[in-house]
């Protein structure tokens, strides 16, 4: 397993749409692998392949609180199905958009099919902080950021603040 590089906004290339996997094999095994130890180092409770420059539609998640066991999930070309009507305001943040935490609206509950990590299909019901994590982890699929679904104005104060910390960091 390794730790790899996350790309933050706003590099191009979040902007992608990732194409879906043809097969589970150890190849993408390795790599959801290392995806979660890249999210777990970050920390952060999901992470999109394109986060790491895979733009393929793969994710990994851990929702478990602080005291709980480590509940690793990953999701293989998921599909959001059915989501509710009801909507639920939840602050959302992104290894993606670093230090930037803003209350986003979403269907509050919604299933989910997907291939797990053995490349069996599966549907999961999700509400709370699994819905809402899992939309967002869906949204970079799409090559859409938590920021796109706030105010033009909020999104844009968020990219320059981005940007210029970008440039701190590279003339250091
Ligand atoms: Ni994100």
């Amino acid at each position: 397993m390794a730790i790899r590089p996350i790309i933050t906004a706003p590099d191009d290339r979040l902007r992608q749409v990732s194409k879906p996997v043809a097969s589970v094999d150890d190849g993408l095994r390795a790599l959801m692998d290392d995806m979660l130890e890249t999210m777990y180092d970050a920390p952060g409770i999901g992470l999109a392949a394109i986060q790491i420059g895979e733009p393929i539609r793969v994710i990994v998640m851990d929702i478990a609180g602080d005291e709980e066991e480590p509940a690793p999930q990953y999701f293989v070309n998921p599909e959001i199905l059915d989501p509710a009507e009801e909507m639920n305001l939840h602050e959302e943040g992104c290894l993606s958009v670093p230090e930037f935490y803003e209350e986003v609206e979403r269907p509050a509950s919604c299933r989910v099919k997907y291939l797990d990590y053995d490349g069996k299909a599966q549907t999961l019901e999700a509400e709370g902080l699994l819905a809402t994590c899992i939309q967002h982890e869906i949204d970079h699929l799409e090559g859409v950021l938590f920021i796109d679904h706030l105010s033009r104005l909020k999104r844009e104060r968020i990219l320059k603040k981005l940007k210029k910390e970008q440039r701190l960091a590279a003339a250091e």
